[in-house]
């Protein structure tokens, strides 16, 4: 750290100003110098410290870490909480009236809750939930849209010990209908509609047809919150009404004391092989991790109006909306709609209107208003803004100039916090009041998180070069396995060749002369489209589903906007289809990509050829194919090529 120190002072960088660094939670160097250390001395006196501090403890725990069963750590393993406690009762004493969320919805209409309505609305839904049977560890899939009652439903999962899984609106009924089935979930809990951009996309029957499918039997009630009152059709046997069932039910309710490491939830993402993984999180480890990243990273105060834009579907929502937010006794802003409805001044009007103080967003979204707007923002009062924040991909450094001066008016630090849905929370991002920041770099590992760059045989390598990202040390905000698939977790993300000791996050980066971290990208299969990871596979096992297709390969092209859009290479059963008849199964086969997975998935171009490159034990060249659909010169060694007169025809096919 002590490479901080020295680059301190030279002017390019961009140093937190002394407005910022006298308010901040952390503000000295020496304040930051002494919790790493005593990350570094006393790991588990660090982290056991922090857990006694932040988590309102029913029991206190008495082991810190336990390793015995690697890499399936246990933290704080005796000690009992609950979630929805911590992040509820316990701001009832200082901060009942203080409002938690403002809903801002679709139409502009503003809703605002506080901790105590918050609480009640939690007690009565947990009730609910309750009555209908459901219980500690029954898994429960959500399917809803932003909204406070999407909150309410995950915080009362919590309360009663049930494990939520929340499913993106923007997903198909068929990617719902899998995680019914593999967690065997018994109850949905959905909208009847959703608004976006001023229309609404119906969600109940996505439902009602995941349920078609079969198999989802496990299924008991559908709860439906309703949201625009659209008219949908009824099943007496199974659904609910959200009002109906709150209507009668006590505004207290007894938390359920659960044991610190059971499953708070599961969050389904995607890997460069096979399906989709349920990535499993702990209950006091997560919260931990949420709330000190809040403290250290957001710089959160009580004063605070914070607004993270990301959807409950994601991890960010996790733990940035849903959880985080609400242990820190926060007020933050929900919002339904997108950032370019009524227009694409949207997004700053809501700065304004509650003068959000910190703003946490994707690079998509920062590279999307910049098209629609660069000068926008100055139409608005911003002034409330004192720190920034991007997620979700490497920031490029035109957007992150932009996000600085135009929306920080160069007074608030950004933080590019850099982390993935199995870390659970921010992992190398910079202290705000601290660390000086380059644009496109997201800087250094958090106090007590051990992350370094290792070579394919799990070395350590010397700075200025790339490599694998690793954590050395198991954290407390680790996701603890894949649910139902142990072996998986163990083989994805503490495989062998690293000798099974470290987590290895499945994403190269490099650190430069002064020890700053670079994110490189993806080292496995997986895209990153608008900040939303897909994997080939799925794209590709989605395509071959169709009754045309013989075979597919899907690759990732880098995007403007939204940093990587998808290209598929695909071969039919019959002939290779030309001309119209190629325009015409092209439109086929994304509309049903779009089906299957959702439109986020749908490919940007597809390719048809007579069959793909391969080598000749049969294996199909990527790389090849990432050239071709990037329209550039194919430089590699072809000499393994057992087709090579196909490269020709699959550059020719763009449809
Ligand atoms: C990428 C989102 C560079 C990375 C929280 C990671 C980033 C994947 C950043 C996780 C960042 C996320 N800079 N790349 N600040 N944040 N990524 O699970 O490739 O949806 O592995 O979690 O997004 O995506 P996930």
């Amino acid at each position: 750290m002590a490479t901080i120190e020295s680059i301190l002072h030279e002017t390019r960088l961009f140093v937190p100003n002394n407005t910022f660094v006298s308010q901040a939670n952390l503000s000295s160097i020496e304040d930051y110098h002494s919790l790493c250390k005593e990350a570094e001395e006393d790991y588990l006196g660090f982290w056991g410290g922090l857990a006694r501090e932040y988590i309102q403890w029913h029991k206190p725990f008495t082991q810190v870490l336990d390793e015995s069963n690697h890499p399936f750590f246990k933290w704080f393993d005796d000690g009992e909480l609950n979630v929805s406690f911590n992040c509820l009762d316990r701001n009832l004493e200082a901060n009942s009236d203080k409002v938690a969320i403002i809903f801002e919805a679709d139409d502009g209409n503003v809703t605002k809750v506080t901790y105590r309505d918050l609480h009640i609305q939690v007690c009565q839904f947990a009730n609910g939930l309750r009555s209908l049977n459901i219980k500690k560890s029954d898994r429960l899939i959500i399917y809803m849209p932003m909204s406070i009652e999407v909150v309410v439903a995950m915080q009362a999962c919590a309360r009663i010990g049930a494990i939520h899984s929340v499913v993106f609106g923007g997903f198909s009924a068929k990617s719902l209908h899998d995680r019914i089935v593999d967690t065997a979930a018994v109850a949905v809990i959905t909208a009847d509609e959703q608004m976006r951009g001023g229309k609404g996309i119906l969600l109940k029957p996505l439902v009602d047809k995941a349920l078609d499918i079969g198999g989802a039997g496990s299924v008991r009630s559908v709860i439906i919150y309703r949201r625009t009152g659209t008219d949908i059709q009824w099943f007496n046997s199974r659904d609910i009404w959200w009002h109906e069932l709150i209507s009668d039910k006590p505004v207290y309710c007894e938390p359920e004391w659960v044991n610190a490491e059971h499953p708070l939830f599961i969050l389904y993402t995607s890997g460069s092989t096979g399906k989709p993984k349920g990535i499993q999180h702990s209950s006091a480890g997560y919260l931990l991790g949420a709330m000190v990243s809040m403290k250290w990273i957001f710089d959160h105060k009580l004063a605070d109006i914070f607004w993270c834009t990301a959807d409950v579907g994601w991890i960010t929502g996790h733990s940035y909306v849903a959880y985080g937010p609400l242990a820190m006794g926060a007020t933050q802003i929900v919002f339904e709609g997108v950032p370019t409805y009524p227009d694409a001044g949207r997004f700053w009007k809501i700065i304004q209107d509650h003068k959000v103080t910190i703003f946490y967003t994707a690079p998509t979204a920062i590279r999307s208003l910049i098209k629609l707007g660069p000068e926008l923002p100055k139409k608005y009062d911003l002034s409330s803004l004192r720190l920034l924040g991007s997620v979700g991909e490497p920031i490029n450094p035109e957007a992150w100039i932009w996000y600085y001066k135009v929306v920080g008016q160069s007074r608030c630090p950004i933080v590019d916090t850099w982390w993935q849905t199995e870390t659970g929370c921010h992992m190398i991002a910079p202290v705000p009041g601290v660390v000086p920041l380059k644009p496109g770099s997201c800087t250094f590992p958090l106090p007590g998180i051990m992350a370094d760059i290792v070579d394919e045989t799990g070395h350590e390598i010397e700075n200025g070069k790339g490599g694998f990202l690793v954590i050395k040390r198991p954290f407390p905000s680790l996701a603890r396995t894949i649910w139902g698939d142990p072996e998986r977790f163990k083989n994805t993300y503490f495989p062998n060749d690293l000798g099974g000791k470290y987590y290895l996050a499945g994403d190269s980066a490099n650190r430069d002369l002064d020890g700053y971290f670079w994110i490189m990208g993806r080292v496995d299969d997986v895209l990153n489209i608008s900040g939303h990871r897909l994997g080939t596979m799925e794209i590709e096992s989605a395509l071959v589903a169709n009754p045309l297709v013989a075979e597919a390969a899907v690759v990732g092209r880098p995007h403007e906007i939204k940093g990587e859009v998808v290209i598929a290479f695909v071969v039919l059963k019959g002939l290779c289809p030309q001309g119209d008849d190629a325009k015409r199964i092209a439109t086929e086969l994304r509309n049903w990509v779009s089906k299957e997975i959702g439109p986020i998935a749908k490919p940007e171009e597809i390719r048809f050829g007579n069959n793909l490159p391969k080598t000749r034990s049969g294996k199909i060249m990527r790389r090849l194919l990432r050239a071709i659909g990037r329209g550039e010169q194919i430089t590699q060694d072809v000499s393994t090529l057992e087709n090579p007169e196909i490269l020709e025809q699959l550059k020719q096919s763009i449809t």
